[in-house]
């Protein structure tokens, strides 16, 4: 337990060399971020925090299943104070295993809407990414395109790409589909899309897209920053791939796309708690939020202030307002489901 701590505050200060100018802030003023996120625009977001505050931001970046791991075994010695991750799903499940605290805050609050953070505060989303079906746009017609439901429908067979469900885009999609339809209606759909594949899931949300480019299915299931992620790409063969397909929103006569969020929580044994609570407002304030659409193509907590020309070409959209926090609690659901169906 002893080195772990020890190895980690080397990271943590090795990590923050970099972020912080020298003798902008005091020792005291520090916050510690445990983030599964790995984008330099986070990192910039953070000399911004701490140029307006004086708060020095130290980071620890892992991935979402060892930083869970991380905080359940350091503690009370956890010298984290916020844990940034994506999908509601992970902050559940963070939720759940005791590492986050609820806090209360005004501006928190006012900034993040409802079905947007936990409802007893131990997490508040800060960005909006919506899973869609992306298509060929030379095979097929977005008439031809309607819910997630009717992926199920036989016209589709050894047409559907989608990724592994032991991701967790994919057991947040199903949560929502549970949320809606029922249980066991989830099931006769993961079946019926697993039947449809036009291949067995493998890769990640931009392998599908790719995959729908060389022709081996027509319609792929993901997350709507990975395609501003290959649209942008410095490969052009990904910005290739980004041409030849076409994004859908489905479920809008109904009860709108699956969203989910990008968020953070305060750590439980944070011991600067009022520095945790000033980062995520950061995070979640006016200025952060404009920044998101342009550096990660994910959508600010208000989808319709989206100012990015890409992000805006993909059209308006009606997102399913079910609150993320019920997705969560319907994840053991949706993995239990997702092993009925045989979807690996
Ligand atoms: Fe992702």
């Amino acid at each position: 337990m002893f080195s772990l701590r020890q190895s980690l505050s080397a990271l943590l200060v090795s990590a923050s060399v970099g972020l912080v100018s020298p003798g902008t802030a005091s020792a005291a003023e520090e916050v510690n971020v445990y983030t599964h996120r790995h984008y330099e625009a986070d990192d910039a977001l953070y000399a911004k925090f701490t140029e307006a505050t004086g708060i020095k931001v130290n980071i620890v970046k892992a991935k979402a299943d060892a930083l869970l791991e991380r905080l359940k075994a350091e503690g009370e010695g956890s010298p984290a104070d916020v844990l940034i991750t994506a999908d509601a799903g992970r902050l559940e499940r963070a939720k759940s295993a005791g590492v986050l605290q609820p806090v209360e805050s005004a501006a928190l609050t006012a900034a993040v809407p409802a079905n947007l953070r936990d409802e007893e505060g131990c997490w508040y989303g800060f960005t909006v990414r919506a899973r869609v079906l992306v298509y060929a746009k030379d095979r097929v017609e977005p008439a031809e395109l309607g819910r997630y439901e009717d992926l199920a429908d036989p016209k589709w067979k050894g047409r559907v790409l989608a990724r592994s469900s032991s991701n967790i885009y994919n057991q947040s999609l199903l949560a929502s589909i549970i949320a809606a339809d029922g249980e066991k209606a989830a099931l006769g759909w993961a079946r019926a899309v697993r039947g449809n594949m036009a291949r067995a899931p493998e890769g990640s949300d931009r392998d599908q897209m790719r995959a729908v480019a060389a022709g081996i299915g027509d319609v792929a299931i993901v997350n709507t920053y990975y395609v501003g992620l290959l649209a942008n790409s410095s490969d052009p063969k990904d910005r290739e791939v980004a041409s030849k397909l076409g994004v859908f929103f489905p479920n809008q006569d109904g009860r709108g796309t699956h969203i989910n969020a990008s968020g953070g929580g305060v750590a439980k044994h944070s011991k600067n708690k009022a520095n945790a609570i000033k980062l995520l407002e950061f995070l979640t304030g006016e200025a952060a939020q404009a920044t998101f659409p342009e550096t990660t193509y994910e959508y600010p907590l208000h989808i319709a202030d989206t100012r990015s020309e890409l992000l805006k070409s993909w059209g308006p959209f009606k997102a399913d307002p079910v609150a993320l926090g019920k997705l969560g609690q319907n994840n053991s659901a949706a993995v239990k489901i997702f092993a009925l169906a045989g979807w690996k």
